[in-house]
């Protein structure tokens, strides 16, 4: 797909008309013939008119990435080369529903579906520098989320930890980023016990990835923790084969943070981001840790381990402890991780739980991720709740006593490794809904969306 931007549409290219409101304005009689109503997701081809309308049932942001999504799928099953758009005020949500509906993955596929490149005019008033700088930042946020898709797409013996520090050393290379990469050696001389233990038992090492965008005269400080299990079977509380399936896509919150620097550095905005990255595999053999362990974290904290499947805080907890200990002066701390099950049942695929302790700060990102067309909710924590972590031989345990409210206590176990002094300032994501679908939604296609990147871009960039 070749995008082009222009204010005015060359004459032979194929124009598409987008129908809001299901209020058909032209060609009605023909359109009825052919049972198109306006509705989301479905298009009519007019080939005399060289006209393809397509329709688009409300006016906001999302609607319309959607009905953007609809055009390339209709587009890359016609025999034509050009088409064009009137993007007007909507050119950035235009650009991602086409980049993103336009994602296929098929490395692993031996006969590709052949796809003929197509231009895509985008028709704007007029091509100043204010809409070429929306064009650029549209494709890059789109590009970084599909890369953040094929990364987590990959199966797990193509994608272990070392592999993902590669991803991060690219993607540092190509955007001039610092990078460090630590690994067990590290763990040890630094008491990192509970990030050391999950993965222990595999032939892939773990690393702690650390890559920073630092632009001059930055006006915040912001850190992005990522759960990065690049595969989780469950460890000796092992999980059921069903529920093993699709666990490659537990390396998500990492591919997201890995997405957002990438983003963010190409965006060239004026906030200093760090992204801290737990690359861990989590399986089974001798040397597993096991329940009835017990870990110690980075800052002391000891865990009495009852379930090896919740792997994720314990790796998460030394990557927090690691960034509040390595990096200064904070303003923002925020994790995102496939962390429970819980989350999932609770709010569904599609929706990623927001928690902290910051009711305002849980609201300004729920609004990000509104305006960006993501979904999410808060889910608030309690001190009822908290108690439920007790462990009569630790000082926390890493599962709850009650199977209630998982996503929560999840959390809450999270918060034991904040300090006092970034209680307020941190927010923790559990995208375990919205990661991987194994169905294709709106714009979003069959296994990994990119969950995380357009919310978090679209919250750093309404900092002031
Ligand atoms: N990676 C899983 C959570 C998950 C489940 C992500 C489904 C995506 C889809 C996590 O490590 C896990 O196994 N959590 C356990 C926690 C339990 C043992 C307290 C869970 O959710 O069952
Ligand atoms: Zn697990
Ligand atoms: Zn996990």
């Amino acid at each position: 797909m070749n995008l082009e931007l222009c204010d005015k549409k060359s004459s032979e290219t194929l124009e598409v008309i987008f129908v809001k409101n299901k209020k058909i304005k032209t060609n009605k009689k023909l359109l009825e013939n052919l049972n198109f109503k306006g509705e989301d997701e479905t298009s009519a081809l007019l080939l005399e008119s060289k006209k393809l309308y397509v329709g688009c049932e409300k006016n906001d942001g999302d609607s319309i990435r959607n009905a953007a999504s609809t055009v390339i799928k209709k587009v890359n099953s016609l025999n034509v080369s050009s088409i064009s758009i009137e993007a007007g005020e909507n050119l950035k949500e235009i650009i991602e529903g086409l980049e993103l509906g336009n994602y296929k993955f098929d490395t692993y596929k031996s006969k590709k579906d052949e796809r003929k490149e197509k231009t895509i005019e985008l028709v704007v008033k007029k091509v100043d520098e204010k809409t070429i700088k929306i064009f650029e930042d549209s494709v890059n946020v789109s590009n970084s989320i599909n890369m953040v898709r094929d990364f987590i797409n990959t199966p797990p013996e193509d994608f272990y930890p070392k592999i993902m520090a590669k991803a991060a050393k690219k993607i540092a290379l190509e955007n001039k980023l610092d990078l460090k990469v630590f690994d067990d050696e590290y763990f040890e001389e630094k008491g990192m016990g509970s990030i050391k233990a999950v993965g222990r038992a595999s032939r892939h090492g773990s690393r702690l990835i650390h890559l920073t965008y630092k632009p001059k005269n930055a006006k915040k400080k912001v850190v992005l923790v990522g759960k990065g299990l690049t595969y989780d079977s469950g460890g000796l509380s092992l999980k059921p084969s069903d529920f093993m399936v699709t666990m490659k896509a537990d390396k998500s919150g990492g591919c997201a943070v890995l997405g957002i620097l990438n983003a963010v550095a190409k965006l060239g905005l004026d906030i200093e981001v760090h992204g801290v990255i737990g690359a861990v595999e989590n399986m089974i053999g001798g040397d597993a840790y096991k329940p009835d362990d017990v870990l110690t974290a980075r800052n002391g904290k000891t865990i009495e381990v009852k379930n090896t499947d919740a792997e994720g805080r314990l790796v998460l907890a030394d990557c927090l402890c690691y960034a509040q200990d390595e990096i200064k002066d904070i303003d923002l701390l925020v994790d995102y991780a496939t962390l429970t099950g819980a989350c999932v049942v609770g709010v569904g695929h599609y929706t990623t739980g927001i928690m902290g302790n910051n009711i305002n700060l849980n609201n300004k990102l729920q609004q990000s991720v509104t305006d960006s067309g993501e979904l999410a909710t808060v889910l608030h924590f309690n001190k009822f709740l908290k108690k439920t972590l007790k462990s009569e031989i630790a000082d926390i345990c890493n599962i709850s006593n009650t199977r209630y409210g998982g996503a929560i206590t999840a959390g809450l176990f999270l918060n034991e490794f904040i300090k006092d002094e970034y209680k307020d300032k941190w927010i923790h994501c559990d995208i375990a809904g919205p990661a991987f679908v194994e169905h294709a939604w709106g714009y979003n296609p069959f296994g990994a969306s990119g969950a995380g990147v357009r919310f978090t871009v679209e919250y750093l960039q309404s900092l002031k």
